[in-house]
């Protein structure tokens, strides 16, 4: 072997070695965002159960002129709707805390819930 095929095989070596590496960097591009890219908030408790209320950060970031509005997650086989306004976005954005009352269900009996929301990050 003359010491140019030494070399050349150090460096297909070098190579092989950082492909696992540089595999896993590629992968890593793929994983979902950050878990702070979103928080689902509980809501109070009204005939024995719960939903859910969740914000974007960067509707909090920026908070749209509209506001958010939706769906709560399902439970007990309903979902309520759900409003925040800007203001209350810069308020949630500002460091305080605000609560938000759900539209009305009658299922399991006419109720809404109240659900607090706050800055997560
Ligand atoms: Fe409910």
């Amino acid at each position: 072997m003359t010491r140019k095929e030494f070399l050349k095989m150090g460096v297909v070596a070098a190579g092989a070695g950082l492909a696992p590496l540089l595999m896993t960097r590629c992968s890593s591009s793929t994983t979902p965002p950050p878990s702070d890219a979103q928080r689902a908030f509980t809501s109070t408790s009204v005939n024995a159960h719960t939903h859910t209320v969740t914000l974007d950060k960067v509707d909090v970031q920026t908070p749209p002129g509209a506001g958010v509005s939706g769906n709560t997650s399902s439970s007990s086989g309903h979902v309520h709707t759900f409003a925040v306004t800007q203001g209350q976005l810069t308020t949630v954005m500002g460091g305080g805390s605000v609560t938000i009352t759900t539209g009305s269900s009658a299922t399991g009996g006419a109720h809404t819930h109240d659900v607090t929301l706050t800055k997560w990050f």
